[in-house]
């Protein structure tokens, strides 16, 4: 700062003549020695101008206390503000009591129109630093002193004040004002350094605030990757104590190599991850990690890595997904000795742990029991992921269910995905059709099963899962596993508890309990006036064979309550269910004609051998006795 330079003799000698000048048109007296009307400030006030000034005041003082020890007291050290006022002097008594005498002294104000040339005034009124011989004082109170000032100004170039060292006529030497340009450039300095860091635990304040306010684990990371922030539910997470200097690849265990992420430009989105801080079990996460760039350079300075439990994901998934079971064994309508012993054995199976099997007709409510175990059992509050086998695409099915490693396929997501197994961790998966299952499944199904663990696609590493399995199927299962469809052990495996939803058609009684039901449910929803079946209508309700089950009756109460405007559905309201029901005869003697043919082609090529015939078609003897007496193949049967 041209500033601080020690003006050119010529230049301060014109500076003061300009200074004398001025002091003259101010009617300042050269003869002056004291000044009664001098400006001067109360203690409270100097008390409060101090107060205003604090740092700088602090400062300046400090530097020139070391000015004092280091020129070992051969000067009175003063400091000014920016009006000229005096805020502080540093002297023995006798050079203070000295000062005193011309009201040099803490309060007086000595500007150039108080005082006229003076060093004080006209460093501050040039805002350079300056050197004052005896004889260049304006007013006699100048006699016998040298005083040398240099002003000092804020980061802003900002007049705070001037620092000032008065010493006796005969001590005058240039090195005193260079040596009051240096404190005050120190003064500068320190003061820079004073809001820079203000300003920088600021940012450290808030940035921690910012840190703390988010409630997913976050680290920043050197240009190394050393660990240099890191928030509390990150250390909660990672039940980690002093992470600060470690390096992140100590605490990503799995997952995570540093020099190909460099590579990559150092970011990665929703990589699967296994953190551990010191010998702590490590936890499942999901991690971001984005680079953090110098904004003049662009250059990399370090990296932020936000990460969440993936426990945490998986609840969120299945909040999202809907993975959770609604209904209760009180949702189950139906009052027939079937359906009560099918609730029955599904409390039962709430309370163990084991596999359960259901079978039944399309629509006769099997996700309704899968739900209801769920919902009765310990893991009610656990996720209920239900998979249906035959919908998914067969070279899906593995990955969906047990997950896959990062970069396992092509199209998948880089890092790795876990399964259903794994996003059902604690709850129920329920395998929905289970009798679509290819065989290939199968045989990985089985080993989960007795293993109780997943190992995803392109990894050998097992992980440990804890699910419930709830299977179900409308197939006819244990005649596909006879013609080797299904794998026996498989069976025997899922079928530990068997529940067996009887169709419709077998318990007429819960007919008009489910129609009712749904009547009312629906009425309420619709608005609509339907109130009851007539008697006529139950009739035909009851007659009907329901060959899609709960779920076509379902269906058919809510047609109704679309079509009929009237309270009662009578059976003319009913007599689409006719045409339906011929329909099905229909197909029923289609069937019967189709099963005829086979048995009779079997029976033959044969040469009518009992026994290997029932063997071949996948049916018992007895069975087979029967089918070919009712088709009439044999007499002698
Ligand atoms: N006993 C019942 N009480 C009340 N509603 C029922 C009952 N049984 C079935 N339902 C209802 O019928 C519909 C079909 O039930 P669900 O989906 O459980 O059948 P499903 O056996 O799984 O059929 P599918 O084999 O075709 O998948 C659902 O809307 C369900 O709520
Ligand atoms: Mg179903």
């Amino acid at each position: 700062m041209t500033l601080h330079r020690i003006p050119n003799p010529r230049v301060l000698k014109e500076e003061i003549r300009k200074s004398h000048e001025r002091s003259r048109r101010f009617g300042i007296d050269p003869n002056c020695v004291v000044d009664p009307g001098q400006a001067r400030l109360t203690s409270h006030e100097l008390a409060a101008r101090v107060e205003r000034m604090r740092t700088f005041f602090d400062v300046a003082v400090r530097q020139l206390n070391e000015l004092d020890t280091i020129t070992s007291g051969g000067f009175a050290m003063i400091l000014a503000d920016h009006e000229g006022y005096i805020l502080s002097i540093l002297a023995d008594p006798e050079n203070r009591a000295r000062l005193a005498r011309i009201n040099c002294a803490e309060g007086f104000r000595w500007s150039e129109r108080d005082v006229g040339t003076t060093s004080i005034a006209l460093s501050l009124a040039r805002r350079i630093p300056v050197q004052i011989t005896e004889n260049e004082s304006f007013c006699r109170r100048g006699r016998g002193f040298t005083n040398s000032a240099a002003p000092v100004f804020d980061d802003q170039e900002q007049l705070l004040g001037t620092v000032v060292a008065t010493g006796r006529a005969e001590q005058v030497h240039p090195h005193t004002l260079g040596m009051m340009i240096t404190a005050a450039r120190a003064i500068e300095n320190e003061l820079r350094i004073r809001s820079k860091s203000r300003e920088l635990s600021l940012q450290n304040r808030s940035m921690k605030a910012v840190l703390e306010s988010i409630d997913r684990g976050l680290i920043v990371l050197d240009r190394e990757g050393r660990v240099v922030e890191i928030n509390d539910h990150g250390k909660a997470v990672l039940k980690g104590r002093d992470l600060i200097g470690t390096s992140i690849q100590k605490i990503a265990r799995r997952g995570i190599d540093w020099e190909a992420l460099l590579a990559e430009g150092g970011e990665c989105v929703d990589r699967e991850l296994f953190l551990a801080a010191n010998r702590s079990a490590p936890v499942q996460a999901m991690a971001t990690i984005r680079p953090i760039r110098a904004s003049a350079t662009g250059d990399v300075s370090g990296f932020v890595m936000e990460f969440d439990e993936i426990d945490r994901i998986r609840k969120l998934v299945n909040e999202l997904a809907g993975s959770h079971a609604v209904f209760t064994l009180e949702d189950i309508i139906g009052v027939s000795p079937g359906i009560q012993a099918a609730k029955r054995l599904a409390l039962k199976a709430a309370r163990s742990h084991s596999t359960v099997l259901i079978t039944g007709e399309t629509g006769t409510g099997k996700e309704l029991f899968a739900q209801a175990i769920h919902t009765h059992s310990e893991r009610k509050r656990m996720p209920f992921v239900a998979i249906n086998c035959a919908a998914i695409p067969r070279e899906l099915l593995e990955s969906e269910l047990f997950g896959y490693a990062e970069g396992s396929f092509t199209g998948a997501v880089r890092g790795g995905r876990p399964g259903k197994f794994e996003l059902a961790s604690g709850g129920t998966v329920f395998l929905d059709e289970i009798g679509d299952m290819p065989m290939d499944m199968q045989a990985k199904l089985l080993r989960v099963l007795q293993s109780g663990e997943v190992t995803r696609v392109g990894e050998h590493k097992p992980h440990p899962v804890d699910v419930r399995i709830i299977a179900a199927t409308n197939a006819d299962i244990r005649q596909s596993m006879r013609r080797g469809g299904f794998r026996q052990d498989l069976f025997y495996r899922l079928n530990v508890l068997p529940i067996a939803v009887p169709a419709l058609r077998e318990r007429p009684e819960d007919i008009l309990p489910l129609g009712v039901h749904f009547l009312e449910r629906r009425r309420r929803t619709l608005n609509s006036p339907v109130r009851r079946f007539t008697r006529e209508a139950r009739a035909v309700l009851h007659g009907y064979a329901w060959p899609g089950n709960v779920r076509e009756l379902e269906n058919v109460v809510e047609r109704l309550m679309n079509i009929v405007d009237e309270p009662d559905v009578g059976p003319e309201h009913l007599a689409f269910l006719e045409g339906k029901a011929s329909a099905a005869a229909e197909g029923t003697a289609l069937l019967a004609r189709a099963e005829r043919q086979t048995i009779a082609d079997a029976f033959h090529a044969t040469g009518r051998n009992i026994a290997q015939t029932s063997r071949l078609l996948g049916i018992s003897r007895p069975t087979l006795y029967k089918k070919l007496r009712k088709y009439r193949l044999s007499d002698r049967v």
